[in-house]
C-alpha cells in the first residue's frame, strides 16, 4: 500500500514536468511543409483523387433518387435498368479509386516516416559523446518511434482526413440545399446539439491517449534500463526490485484504467452520434414525406435527402475532432524536431583537412577544459528532468602542455580522477576543448574531419565496450575490408586464438549486450585486437590491461609492444611495466602536469612519481629502478 502511494507521487511529478504544451509556430507548419515537398507530386493526386471521390459519393444517393422517381412516374424500364447499372459502375469505381487513394495516404506517411527516420537518425548520430553521457536510451527511441509515427499521422491521416472530408460536407450540402433547403435547414438545427459535445470528448480523449503515451514511455524507459546485462545487475545487488515491479504496476494499471475510460469515452460517443443522425432522419423522412403528400417534393428527393444525410455525419464527427487529433500529432513533430535542432557542439568545419601522410607527433598546447553544461548539449525531455542544468561544470584541465615526438610512447600516470582519461578523449575530439590547441601531425584537431582523425588514431577506451554482435563484427568496425587470416593473426597476438577456436561458433560466436560472455580481460584482449587490426599511427590506450592478470598481461604486453612499435603512443598506465618503456612520463595530478620526465629521472628526482612508484607500481615488478 505503502508501496504504490511513493510509485504513485514519483509518477505525478514526472508526468507534471513533461506538460510543456504550446501554441505552435508559423515557422514549424513551414519546416512541415518542407518535409512534405518531396512527396508534393503524390499529395496533389491525393487531394484530387479525394475530390473525385466526394463527387462519386454524392452522385449515388442523388440516382437513387432518380429511380424512386422513375418508379413512381412509371416510367419506361430501360431507364431503371440505365440508372441501376450506372449506381452499379459508380460503386466499381468509388472501390477502384479507394485502393489508389489508399495507396496514395500510406505511400505519403509511410515515406515521410522514412525521412524523418533517417533524419534523426543521421543527426543523433553526430551528436557528441557528452549527449549520449546525459540522454535516457529508451527517451530517445521512443523520439525515434512514437514520435515519428505520430507526426506521420498528422499527415496521411488528419491532415488529408480533414481536406477531403471537408469536400465532402459542402458538396453534401450543396446537393441537399439544392433538392430542398428548408428539411437542409432543419437538419442542420440538429448540428449543434451533437458537435458542441463531440468536441468536448474529443479534448477529453486526446488528454487520456496523452497521458497514456506518457505512461507507456516511461515504462519502456524504465524496461530498457533495467533489462541490459549492467542494469538487471544492479537491481540484484542494489535495488528493490518490489519497488520496481510496484511503480511499474503502478503504470501499468494506469494505462487499464485509461485504456478503459478511452473505450467508453469512444462508445458514447458514437451511440450519440447514432442517435442525432436517427433523429435527424426521422425528420428528413417525416418532414419529405409530408412536402411529398403536398406535391411540393418528389418522392425521390426524399430518398436522396434521406441517402445523403447518412453521409454527413461520418465527416462531420471525424472534423469535430480533426482539431484535436492535428494539434497532438503537431506536437509529435515538434518533438522530432527538437531533436533535429540539437547543435552537435562537436562538428566538422567546412573544408577540414586530413592529416599530413608519414609518423604523426601529437602535441597539447596549454588545453583547459571544462565537460560541458547539460544546456548545452542535451535535452530536458530526453534527460526526463523538468530544467537543465546550466551550470558549466569546473575546469578538469588547468593548461596541459605536452608533446609526444612521432614514434615516442608518453605515459600518463596519477591519481583517480587526476584527468587521464579526459586528456585521452579530447585528442579524437569526443569532446573539443576550450582553450589552447591539441594537434596531431602539427593540424589542429578542430580543423580534420573526422574520417582523417579515426584514420589516424586508434584508441583503447577504459570500458571496452563490444556491440552485441559476432566476434568478426566486432572487429571489422576497425577495418571492413580485413581478410580471415588478418583476423586470426590479430587475435593470436592479442592471445585469444585458443580460446574463440574453441568456441562453438568461433569468430561469430556472438558476445552478448556490452560483450557479458567474455571475462573482463577477455573483452580487453579483444579490444586489442580490434586495435592491432586497424593499424592506425596513433594510439592511446586508457588502461587498457586494467582488466588483465598478470600472465596474460605479460602476454597482451608483448601484443602491445608490437603494436606500439613505430607509433606515436600516448598511454594511461597503472602498470610498472608500461610506464618503465615510455619515452616521457607525465604525472597528472588535478587537471596539471606536475612532473615529467623518464622513469630513471623522475625517481631520482623524489617527487610525487616516486612516491605513485612506492604505493601504486610495485606489484610483483622488483622495486630497483632499471639501468
Ligand atoms: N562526462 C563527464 N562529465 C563531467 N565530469 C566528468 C566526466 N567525466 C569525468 N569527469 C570528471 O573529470 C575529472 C577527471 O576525470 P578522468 O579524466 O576520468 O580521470 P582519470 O582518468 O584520471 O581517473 C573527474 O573529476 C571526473 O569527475
Ligand atoms: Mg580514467
Amino acid at each position: 500500500m505503502d508501496m504504490e502511494v511513493t510509485a504513485w507521487m514519483s509518477l505525478h511529478h514526472a508526468m507534471n514536468a513533461k506538460d510543456d504544451r504550446r501554441p505552435f509556430s508559423k515557422a514549424t507548419l513551414r519546416r512541415i511543409g518542407r518535409f512534405a515537398r518531396p512527396h508534393r507530386r503524390l499529395l496533389y493526386a491525393f487531394l484530387a483523387l479525394s475530390v473525385v471521390m466526394a463527387v462519386l459519393a454524392v452522385a449515388t444517393p442523388v440516382l437513387a433518387g432518380r429511380v424512386v422517381d422513375a418508379i413512381v412516374d412509371h416510367s419506361a424500364s430501360s431507364t431503371i435498368v440505365k440508372l441501376a447499372v450506372l449506381i452499379a459502375l459508380l460503386a466499381l469505381a468509388e472501390g477502384a479509386l479507394g485502393l489508389a487513394n489508399r495507396w496514395l495516404s500510406a505511400r505519403i506517411g509511410e515515406g515521410l516516416i522514412l525521412d524523418l527516420r533517417t533524419a534523426v537518425f543521421d543527426h543523433v548520430q553526430r551528436m557528441p559523446v557528452a549527449f549520449f553521457t546525459r540522454t535516457r536510451t529508451g527517451a530517445l527511441v521512443s523520439r525515434l518511434n512514437n514520435d515519428v509515427i505520430g507526426a506521420q499521422r498528422a499527415f496521411s491521416d488528419t491532415l488529408s482526413g480533414v481536406v477531403s472530408n471537408l469536400v465532402m460536407l459542402l458538396l453534401t450540402f450543396a446537393v441537399m440545399i439544392g433538392i430542398s433547403w428548408q428539411i437542409t435547414l432543419l437538419a442542420l438545427l440538429l448540428l449543434p446539439v451533437f458537435v458542441l459535445p463531440a468536441r468536448r470528448m474529443g479534448t477529453r480523449l486526446a488528454r487520456l491517449e496523452r497521458e497514456a503515451a506518457a505512461h507507456d514511455a516511461a515504462m519502456s524507459t524504465q524496461m530498457t534500463e533495467r533489462f541490459s546485462a549492467p542494469g538487471a545487475t544492479l537491481v540484484k545487488l542494489f535495488g528493490r526490485p518490489a519497488r520496481e515491479s510496484a511503480e511499474f504496476a503502478a503504470r501499468a494499471r494506469r494505462v487499464r484504467d485509461i485504456g478503459v475510460r478511452t473505450a467508453m469515452v469512444q462508445h458514447v460517443f458514437i451511440t450519440a452520434l447514432t442517435m442525432v443522425s436517427a433523429l435527424a432522419l426521422a425528420l428528413v423522412y417525416g418532414l419529405g414525406g409530408w412536402f411529398s403528400l403536398r406535391g411540393t417534393l418528389d418522392a425521390g428527393a426524399v430518398v436522396s435527402l434521406a441517402l445523403l444525410l447518412t453521409r454527413l455525419y461520418a465527416p462531420l464527427t471525424a472534423l469535430a475532432s480533426a482539431r484535436v487529433e492535428v494539434m497532438s500529432a503537431l506536437v509529435s513533430f515538434e518533438r522530432v524536431f527538437e531533436v533535429l535542432d540539437l547543435k552537435p557542439l562537436v562538428a566538422e568545419k567546412p573544408g577540414a583537412g586530413t592529416v599530413p601522410d608519414g609518423p604523426v607527433a601529437v602535441e597539447f598546447d596549454d588545453v583547459r577544459f571544462a565537460y560541458p553544461s547539460a544546456d548545452k548539449v542535451s535535452l530536458a525531455s530526453l534527460e526526463e528532468v523538468a530544467t537543465l542544468d546550466t551550470r558549466g561544470g569546473v575546469d578538469v584541465l588547468h593548461g596541459v602542455s605536452f608533446r609526444a615526438e612521432p614514434g615516442q610512447m608518453v605515459a600518463l600516470v596519477g591519481s583517480s580522477g587526476a584527468g587521464k582519461s579526459t586528456i585521452a578523449q579530447l585528442l579524437p575530439r569526443l569532446y573539443d576543448t576550450d582553450t589552447g590547441a591539441i594537434r596531431l601531425g602539427g593540424v589542429d584537431v578542430r580543423d580534420l574531419t573526422f574520417e582523417s582523425i579515426r584514420d589516424t588514431l586508434g584508441m583503447v577506451t577504459q570500458d571496452g565496450h563490444l556491440f552485441h554482435e559476432s566476434i568478426r563484427d566486432n572487429l571489422l568496425l576497425a577495418r571492413p575490408e580485413a581478410e580471415e587470416d588478418e583476423l586470426w593473426d590479430v587475435l593470436r597476438r592479442a592471445r585469444l586464438d585458443t580460446l574463440i577456436e574453441g568456441l562453438p561458433d568461433g569468430l561469430d560466436t556472438i558476445v552478448g549486450e556490452r560483450g557479458y560472455r567474455l571475462s573482463g580481460g577477455e573483452r580487453q584482449r579483444l579490444t586489442i585486437a580490434r586495435l592491432l587490426l586497424a593499424r592506425q599511427r596513433v594510439v592511446i590506450l586508457d588502461e587498457a590491461t586494467a582488466h588483465l592478470d598478470s600472465t596474460s598481461e605479460a602476454a597482451v604486453q608483448e601484443a602491445l609492444a608490437e603494436a606500439l612499435d613505430g607509433r606515436t603512443a600516448v598511454v594511461i598506465a597503472h602498470r610498472l611495466s608500461t610506464v618503465r618503456a615510455a619515452d616521457v612520463i607525465l604525472v597528472v595530478e588535478a587537471g596539471r602536469i606536475i612532473e615529467r620526465g623518464t622513469h630513471t629521472d623522475l625517481l631520482a628526482a623524489g617527487g610525487r612519481y616516486a612516491d605513485l612508484y612506492r604505493t601504486q607500481f610495485n606489484d610483483n615488478t622488483p622495486l630497483e629502478p632499471v639501468a
